[in-house]
């Protein structure tokens, strides 16, 4: 089979690796991808952002499935497109993907039906949100409304900078109509926890838990960025939890969608507190995480097209996902500056093809790189590789990882130190 997967960065990446373990895959194309992609999928220059294009190509080079991995496009609408063009997709459509496009309409929902999240207040009036803001709790959340490139939440510790976020967002639109609306929340304290989840929009099969470092800098220090590192499975998550999320959030969630006639089909991404009054919603996201997927998707052990397809037909419920005991860790290899201002271009050393040669079990997945005319592999964005280890448990994973990781250089490189550091006292405790 012929597979198109739209998407740029790691994620794509570590799904296009898996894809191509399935024996009914013949050939990936990937829109429009980076350099460091091109002996794994053919790159198309189409934009995520540019569907018409996309379902031409699709439909010019008579591709039998598609894959759309980022949120804009999901949210915009692409795989109503495609579909509408007769294709099957692995991705929600246009009113499913609401629930990563619209904090209101996801916080609405959670409230209807009684799935547990913050306290919250939606507010589309800058001086209402401001007079709320003089009597609420701090810290307190603030989150804009729709999209925001991972920027859109605020935790303001004082007044003044909860009124500051507000006036921003709301008065000075710096994440654009995403800020016409606000939802002002209940600071939630608790281990984070990632579960991705395939669904056909009637059954759920969670994925392997894992666990994001979103922060810049050690210790949690640092500007938000998209992930700087993942640990899988999540040692917080025990199948104590994984019971009570299934019953209480994950298949309340699809029921819910399904019942406001917005089905669910493809990866539903739960971000999970676990506060002490139990598991709660922090987001949900309409896609696999990135850098989530370049740990889960290494320990998959069952075919991921025909998982994908069976989230398309609606048979989830006798497909096998199965995921292996093992344990991975992802490290991110970010240029100097991420997630502010970075420079482009440097070379990087130590890859051959792209990957560390003679280092087993050890995947090097590309988020930001691109190839010269003559042939060098140089960094081109923020995110630049994602060095992924899998072993039989978390610290062989992660000193593996950090190993290999060691061999790769770039001017300017920025990497955490303390990736999994957290996972592995959590784990220390509970022996
Ligand atoms: P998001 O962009 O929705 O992923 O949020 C970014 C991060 O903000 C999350 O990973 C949490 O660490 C934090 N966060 C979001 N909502 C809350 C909350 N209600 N309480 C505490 N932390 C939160
Ligand atoms: N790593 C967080 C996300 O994909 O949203």
């Amino acid at each position: 089979m012929k597979i198109l997967v739209i998407g740029q960065g790691g994620r794509e990446h570590a799904i296009i690796k898996k894809l191509k373990e399935s024996k009914d895959v013949t050939e990936i194309f990937v829109l429009p991808g980076n350099g460091g992609m091109e002996r794994d999928a053919k790159r198309v220059p189409i934009g995520v952002m540019e569907i018409k294009k996309a379902v031409d190509f699709a439909k010019s080079e008579k591709i039998d499935y598609v894959v759309i991995a980022p949120d804009d496009p999901l949210v915009a609408g692409a795989a109503d497109e495609f579909m509408k063009a007769g294709f099957p997709v692995f991705g929600p459509d246009k009113k499913a993907a609401e629930i990563e496009g619209s904090k209101v309409f996801s916080k609405n929902l959670m409230k209807k039906y009684n799935i547990p999240t913050a306290r919250y207040e939606v507010f589309s009036d800058m001086e209402k949100a401001l007079s709320y803001l003089d009597s609420a709790p701090l810290p307190t959340v603030i989150k804009a409304d729709g999209l925001a490139l991972g920027k859109g939440v605020i935790i303001a510790n004082t007044l003044p900078e909860a009124k500051k976020a507000v006036k921003e967002i709301m008065g000075d639109k710096v994440f654009g109509k995403s800020g016409d609306n606000i939802v002002i929340e209940e600071f939630l304290e608790g281990p984070e926890v990632s579960v991705l989840a395939f669904t056909d929009g009637n059954e759920l099969k969670p994925m392997v838990s894992s666990m994001d470092h979103k922060r810049a800098l050690d210790n949690d220090e640092g500007l938000n960025t998209g992930g700087m590192g993942t640990v899988a499975p999540n040692p917080y998550y025990t199948e104590k939890i994984a019971d009570e999320c299934m019953k209480k959030i994950f298949l309340p969630t699809i029921h819910a969608m399904k019942s406001e006639g917005r089905t669910f089909r493809g990866c539903l991404y739960f971000g999970l507190m676990l506060t002490k009054d139990g598991p709660k919603v922090i987001e949900y996201n309409c896609r696999f995480g990135d850098p989530e997927t370049q740990v889960v998707l290494p320990l998959l052990e069952s075919d991921l097209l025909h998982i994908m397809q069976s989230c398309t037909d609606g048979t989830l419920a006798q497909q096998e996902v199965k995921f292996s005991d093992g344990a991975a860790a992802c490290v991110i290899l970010a240029s100097g500056g991420y997630p502010v201002a970075y420079e482009k271009g440097k070379p990087i050393s130590g890859l051959v093809d792209g990957q560390l040669p003679g280092e087993e079990n050890v995947t090097v997945y590309h988020s930001g790189t691109a190839i010269t005319e003559d042939g060098q592999l140089v960094t081109n964005g923020g995110r630049v590789l994602g060095v992924t280890a899998t072993g039989p448990r978390l610290t062989n994973a992660l000193s593996h990882a950090y190993e290999a990781a060691e061999k790769i250089s770039f001017e300017k490189l920025h990497k955490r130190s303390d990736i999994g550091l957290r996972a592995l006292k959590a784990l220390a405790e509970k022996q």
